[in-house]
This record gives C-alpha cells, structure tokens and sequence, in this order.
C-alpha cells in the first residue's frame, strides 16, 4: 500500500498543489519557510485526522480561505482508494473514502498507516520513560487485539484506586478493592509489553548493524509484575508507601524501555546524531515489525532528517529504507544527491517546493 496521488489545497501557504509520488524514496526540497512540512502535514491530517504540529485545526487552513482540502489516492497491487478530508473555518468537518462518508477512524489508519519522524525523533532515547512508553503501546495497539480494552481497564482502576487511597484506606491490604484489576490487568500488559520490545530488539540488532551506526545497543523491556501473582505481591510490598502518597508505585505506569550503550543508559552517554541514529532505526524496525504481524507496511513521513548526521550515516539510513521497500515522503533544505547518496539518487523522485508551490523534477 502506498500513497499514489495527493492533492492539497488552501493548506497552510500551499494554495494548491499536484504530486504524482513514487512507491519508493520521494524527497520535497526547498528552502525555509516553503511548505514542505506542511505537506507532510497534510498527509498525517489525511491519515490521522489531525496535525503533528497543532491540535487547532483552523490554523492549517490558509489566511483568508474558507477551507482546506486534502485529497489522495492509495494503492495497492491492483486495488486503489481515494481518501479525503476538508476542514473549513466554521469548524465543520469532512471526511470520505471513495466518495462516502466514513466517520471511523481507524479505516483512514488502515488505509493509509503512517509513522513519522520528525526532527525530535532523538527525544525517544534522551528523554524520560514515558515516550518510549507510549511508543511501546502504539505498537500493542496495532498487533494485540485486546490491548486497548485491557489499557483502558488498567487506567481507571489505577485512577479509581488514586481516589481512595486519598481517603484513609484501611492498613489491611486484602481490603483493597482494585489490586486484583491492577495485577491482572497489569500483567497482561507488561507481558505483551515484554514480547514486543524482544521482536523489536531482534529487528533493531539487524538493522543498527546494516547502518554500521558503529555503536553496541539494545533494547530491553524494564518492568515488572509479568504474573498476577507476581504483581499483587509488589501490590502488596508496595502498599503501606502507595498509602502514605496516595498513589500507586509498582506497575506498567512506571516500566521504561532500557536502551543500552556498551551495557550504559543511552542517553548518558551518545551524541544527539547518534540518538538520531538510534531512535531512527529503532522506528524502522518497529515499521519492519509491524508490516510483519499485521501485513501493514507504513507510509515513513520524514521531516528534515539529514539535520544533525553526517553524510555517509544519512545515505545509509536511505540505503536501508530501499531495502526495507516501503514509500518514503522526506523533506530536505540540502541538495538531494547528498541526502539519498548518489546509489539511491536514481531511484528517487523530486518535488521542488518554493513558496506554497509545488513542481515535480523531469
Ligand atoms: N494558515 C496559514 N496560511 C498561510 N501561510 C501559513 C499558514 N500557516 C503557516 N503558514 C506559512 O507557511 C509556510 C510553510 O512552512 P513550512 O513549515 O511548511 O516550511 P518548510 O518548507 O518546512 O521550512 P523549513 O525548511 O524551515 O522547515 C511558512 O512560511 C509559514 O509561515
Ligand atoms: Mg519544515
């Protein structure tokens, strides 16, 4: 599945624009201030039903228009879709695939799955534990079935028990009326949490060593509580503390994922390019993950990603991604021979963007 066609029209500086893209590597160069995010953009509006840049809808819509529109087709093999989606300054919403009216959601994400990386992508190793958590469940989302009826369970509970616990709790644990929800709810989650950042890992090894990233690093589900037995006994080690803060201190709320540099926490000791490196090819085997448990391959939006490597580590990443076969929307300010690496030039194609307007390379 691929993005074949995209239309865009009064989005942000783009006043209209035509873009026949390739199923492999497609680069949007420009200058600042051109609109080549805004064309990523207005893919992940298409996909996603939002921005990555804001949550305010009218802000994409260009200065004294009414409405934006972004149309695109999909396809795959011998099927195609058209998907589209308007927003208009009056608030109203639409949004349709192959001309009907389709409200769901997740059918836009199915059609068109999409994983970005935006130029913080090296956040997922120097920051704290709570993205590369949510990263981790974004994943669960899409290959485990239960997943989201079982997060949801676990987050009330956890919420509800928060409530409580404010409220003089009795000191008798076996009182507590959510610990078994907690235990078996965050069991089932750690467990799956466990099995994904292993098959990631498996992936990651592969693909650091064919980006000769020249660095030993691996991942690893910190957590624990794989058991409800096991979790209702750090329940219940855990209780007399989650008394006195009124809160819960043991559970996949406060699990991380361990990366490891030569055995050390990354973020300790890597440079921002080689956090890039790394949460990049952390992000490609997720997308290699993925396309290998629900046959889905994601579209890869990538925005301004040369910045902060150097030139042979991004001409590798691009070689990478032609072996990985999936579409690639990236877009740069430098010339695109020194992004892609003159091996994968030929296979690339262009778009110039220049204030708002959008021409292919011939
Ligand atoms: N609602 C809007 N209407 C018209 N123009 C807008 C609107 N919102 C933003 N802009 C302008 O659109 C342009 C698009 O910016 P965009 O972020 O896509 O540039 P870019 O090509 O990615 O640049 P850079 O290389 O600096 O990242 C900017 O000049 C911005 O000021
Ligand atoms: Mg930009």
């Amino acid at each position: 599945m691929y993005l074949a066609k995209l239309n865009v029209s009064h989005f942000r500086n783009i006043a209209e624009a035509d873009l026949a893209l390739s199923p492999g590597i497609n680069l949007l160069v420009g200058e600042n201030g051109a609109g080549k995010t805004a064309l990523l953009e207005a893919i992940h509006l298409l996909a996603r039903g939002r921005s990555f840049r804001t949550p305010q809808a009218k802000q994409l819509i260009q200065h004294n228009q009414k409405e934006l529109l972004v149309r695109g087709e999909v396809s795959s093999g011998a099927m195609s879709h058209s998907l589209a989606r308007s927003k208009s300054s009056t608030g109203a919403n639409e949004a349709r695939i192959d001309a009907q009216s389709v409200n769901r959601q997740s059918r836009y994400a199915e059609l068109l799955p999409l994983q970005t990386l935006l130029p913080g992508i090296g956040d997922l190793v120097l920051d704290g534990p709570s993205i590369r958590r949510e990263f981790v469940d974004w994943g669960l989302f899409h290959v485990e079935q239960n997943y989201l009826g079982t997060a949801q369970r676990f987050r009330k509970a956890l919420i509800q028990r928060a409530a409580w616990l404010k409220d003089s709790p009795p000191e008798d644990f076996t009182m507590d009326p959510w610990a078994t929800t907690l235990a078996a709810a965050g069991a089932e989650i750690s467990t799956w949490r466990r099995r994904f950042v292993d098959a990631l890992d498996a992936q990651f090894q592969q693909t650091l060593g064919r980006m000769q990233a020249g660095l030993t690093c691996d991942l690893r589900y910190h957590g624990s509580g794989f058991s409800e037995e096991e979790a209702l006994e750090q329940l219940a080690a855990s209780y007399e503390r989650d008394r006195r803060y009124a809160t819960t201190h043991v559970g996949p709320h406060r699990a991380d994922v361990d990366i490891r540099v030569e055995g050390a926490p990354a973020r300790t000791v890597v440079s921002r390019g080689q956090a890039k490196l790394i949460a990049s090819a952390i992000a490609l085997s997720y997308s290699a993950e993925l396309a290998l448990r629900c046959g889905a391959q994601p579209v890869l939006l990538l925005d301004d990603f040369g910045a902060e490597l150097d030139e042979s580590h991004r001409q590798r990443f691009f070689a990478e991604l032609r072996t990985l076969g999936c579409q690639v929307i990236a877009t740069t300010t430098d010339q695109p021979e020194r992004l892609v690496g003159s091996s994968s030039f030929d296979a690339t194609r262009v778009f110039h963007v220049e204030q708002g307007s959008v021409t292919q390379n011939s």
